[in-house]
């Protein structure tokens, strides 16, 4: 079995590669890297992968081509990710990258069959939804981020209606472990205590997030892809971890791991935050097991 994975340096891309390749897939990756964080972070996240004789690196940016591999499963994990560099000028990377390149990618397999496109969608379409945030709220973003990976969420539904792509859209709730973006939470707290450095959190902390571990996230995409077609494909679900905990708890945490007192700055809330996330995930359980 072939399967191609959008994204497959970044931190979940990646995760999800080296699930694959311990599955016996061959994985064809795309990734341009883009200059989010360092090359050599995404470098790094992908050097075990490359390995193996069943990866093929694909070095290029996915707007740019015209056609892509054949292949049976499709992890779309390209993006933009992050809710703050959305605004302003760099929008328009989020519309190319997260919302473009999705219909592009649709466009394509409609017209060369794939057994299941598996979409990375976000937590972040919901906004400041009620809690616990359930697959039939109404989606209200609060981040141009947010936006565009409804967009796109949408872009895999219509084309599954109209054409039959096979696409199920998974809404991750942060996502951490050792490969972390380097712009999110868990993995800036961690480096500014190591470094015995100031914290900043935007808002006074008491901002709860539903905090999920990668495997998690792996594992929600591999039932995705083995879910008998008719039960999944066009829809949405959410994959969150099982509680959710203040920011300043997780700091405090991050002290007591460290054994290091954390020094802590707050500042404004941040324009695109929402204030708390915290997933159902009972149609998930439902219907991927
Ligand atoms: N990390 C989280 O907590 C989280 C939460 C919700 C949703 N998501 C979604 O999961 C996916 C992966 O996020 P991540 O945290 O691993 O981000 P990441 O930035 O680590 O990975 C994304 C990768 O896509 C690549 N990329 C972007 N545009 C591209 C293009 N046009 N062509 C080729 N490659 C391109 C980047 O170079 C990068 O390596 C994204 O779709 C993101 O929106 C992530």
């Amino acid at each position: 079995m072939r399967a191609l994975v959008t994204g497959c340096a970044g931190f979940i891309g990646s995760h999800i590669t080296d699930r694959l390749l311990a599955m016996d897939y061959e994985v064809i990756g795309i990734d341009c890297f883009r200059d989010n964080y360092p090359k050599k972070i995404k470098k790094e996240n992908i050097r075990e992968a490359l390995q193996s004789d069943r990866i093929q690196l694909i070095e290029r940016d996915l707007s740019e081509l015209s056609e892509y591999p054949a292949v049976e499963y499709i992890f779309h994990s390209a993006a933009q990710a992050g809710v703050r560099a959305s605004w302003g000028d760099s929008y328009a990377t989020y519309t190319r990258d997260n919302i473009e390149v999705t219909q592009k990618l649709l466009e394509y397999y409609k017209e060369n069959p794939i057994r299941r496109f598996i979409y990375a969608s976000s937590s972040s379409v919901y906004g400041d939804a009620p809690l616990p945030m359930q697959e039939e709220e109404r989606v209200q973003p609060v981040s141009p981020y947010g936006v565009t990976k409804l967009a796109a969420e949408h872009l895999c539904y219509l084309y599954w209606k109209n054409y039959n792509v096979p696409t199920v859209s998974l809404r991750y709730f942060t996502v951490f472990d050792p490969r972390q973006r380097p712009d999110m939470g868990i993995c800036r707290f961690l480096n500014a205590v190591l470094a015995e450095e100031e914290i900043t959190v935007y808002g006074d902390g008491t901002q709860t997030r539903n905090f999920t571990y990668v495997d998690d996230i792996v594992q929600a995409n591999i039932c995705a892809m083995k879910a008998p077609s008719q039960s999944v494909t066009g829809q949405v679900f959410n994959i969150g971890g099982g509680n959710r905990i203040p920011v300043n708890e997780l700091i405090f945490l991050i002290g007591t791991i460290t054994a290091k007192k954390p020094r802590v700055r707050y500042d404004n809330t941040q324009k695109g935050d929402v204030r708390d996330t915290c997933a159902d995930v009972s149609k998930a359980g439902k219907f991927l097991g």
